[in-house]
């Protein structure tokens, strides 16, 4: 937290609030949904220089670095920790300790390092903690015999149906000036998230020339500051595939996967792009846009096993993480995820999936509960209609990155589409009960409270009543 809120920022803070409510009120209503009516300058986002203080080396002698956890199994009681050192190999050892105990453990782990055209990575370590308390706080110390770091992280309560537990959701982030406001915004939210599902496209490394792979360096340094202290769950986008055989590259997601391990194994999955974890109130499904998905694919069969494991009983919240959106109405990416929705929307509307979240589009846009399932080629049914056993559907790829904002949208506004505006930032949600998530979307334009667009979300399972919030403005 920064300094003492003078009379100013006071007055300043109450004005951005008053200045949202207005910008809200002022939406404008469509044949569909809300466009907001909330303008900005149509300009690309530019990165953060090599020196900007967010890039900053920790100090010390082969100090562990770009720092990073994320779930270690399907229950939430492992938590994989990521570091890079660069000078030399150094430990792979983390130790850690609960909060209310002196007794420390060890937990080894494994290194390793990738080449990437002229680029050769630091040494990069990932040690899995397992057999975690629930519910419990733990420091972990890490670079053990040189330059030692310590961090903390809290472990999510035990699965089950009522236990509240927040998200945040961050996508298509980057290393703007504008992905560091909405890191900034997320973290100040007063509505403090505990873990970030985060729907892909992480460094854009692969916008520089060569795929300038010390940019994958600068972004694990920039979310350092959040991501050391709560996990975030990854998801792959294109800006991971790093194809790139005019230099030689030929295997894909190399530096995504040598870099961010999931726990994609707990899950019986093959490989490290869709996999599943049951957190709190929660089972998070997360899909590969960008790996086969058709029938007789692993992924394919995956999923189709998968749906059968979840017990609403026990996580009563049914979330889909993806990259690329399936609704999407702007002019951008346009039914790039269209032949996935055909594949599997109709499992989806079937197991009463409550939401789904994607990235890819650089905006914000919240359909309603529809789905478009009665097509079979000669019906002509193909238009998405209302249906309370679907889920809405959220892009949320506005998190920064230097491509700018995706500001051109097809009009009219679809009515499937309730509220959508091209700004950068971040939503929140936070799960309260088997019935009840309050739901908010937070532009960095305004003060860390405010809610842009919001509602509450009843589960399809435990509460179905209609959550849409059109008409009821
Ligand atoms: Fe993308």
């Amino acid at each position: 937290m920064g300094l003492p809120m003078t009379r100013f920022s006071s007055f300043f803070s109450s004005f951005a609030v008053l200045l949202g409510l207005v910008i809200t009120n002022a939406a404008i209503l469509c044949s569909g949904g809300i466009t907001s009516s909330f303008v900005r300058l149509d300009e690309k986002a530019k990165d953060m220089p090599f020196e900007a203080d967010v890039f900053r080396l920790p100090p010390g002698y082969n100090a562990p670095q770009q720092v990073h956890i994320t779930q270690g199994d399907h229950e939430g009681k492992a938590v994989i920790v990521s570091w890079v050192t660069v000078a030399e190999r150094g430990s792979n050892t983390v130790l850690y300790w609960s909060e209310n105990s002196s007794q420390k453990y060890k937990a080894k782990g494994k290194v390793t390092k990738y080449k990437f055209y002229n680029y050769t990575s630091g040494y990069i370590h990932h040690s899995t903690i397992k057999h975690l308390k629930y519910n419990t706080k733990y420091y972990y110390k890490i670079g053990i015999g040189h330059t030692t770091r310590t961090f903390w992280f809290v472990t999510p309560p035990e699965v089950g149906p009522d236990v509240p537990y927040t998200f945040g959701l961050i996508g298509d982030l980057g290393q703007s000036f504008d992905s560091n406001s909405t890191l900034t915004h997320y973290e100040s939210n007063p509505t403090k998230g505990q873990t970030v599902l985060f729907v892909g496209d992480l460094s854009y490394a692969d916008n520089y020339p060569n795929h300038d792979n010390v940019r994958w360096d600068t972004w694990g340094r920039f979310i350092e500051r959040s991501v050391a202290y709560q996990p975030w769950i990854w998801t792959a986008g294109n800006h991971e595939i790093d194809f790139a055989p005019e230099i030689g590259e030929t295997k894909p997601f190399k530096p995504f996967t040598h870099r961010y391990p999931v726990p994609y194994k707990a899950s019986n999955s093959t490989a490290p792009f869709w996999y599943s974890i049951k957190r709190g109130p929660a089972y998070i499904i997360v899909l590969a846009s960008y790996s086969a998905y058709g029938k007789y694919t692993p992924q394919y069969k995956w999923l189709e096993e998968e749906f059968q494991k979840v017990n609403r009983s026990e996580t009563p919240w049914l979330i889909v993480l993806m990259h690329s959106p399936w609704y999407n109405s702007y002019n951008y990416h346009y039914m790039e995820g269209e032949s996935m929705r055909v594949m599997y929307e109709p499992w989806f509307v079937k197991n009463k999936v409550d939401l789904v979240f994607a990235g890819h589009v650089h905006a914000y846009e919240r359909s309603e509960r529809i789905s478009n399932v009665a097509y079979n080629v000669v019906n002509g049914l193909c238009s998405p209609v209302s249906d309370s056993s679907a889920p809405v559907y959220i892009t949320i790829g506005d998190g920064g990155n230097l491509e700018g904002l995706a500001t051109n949208m097809t009009e009219p506004q679809p009515k499937y589409s309730a509220f959508r505006e091209a700004s950068f930032g971040h939503a929140i949600l936070d799960i309260k009960n088997r019935t009840h998530a309050r739901y908010g979307w937070h532009r960095n334009q305004d003060g860390y409270a405010v809610e842009a667009d919001s509602m509450w979300f009843y589960n399809r399972v435990w509460h179905p009543l209609d959550d849409s919030t059109s008409g009821k403005s």
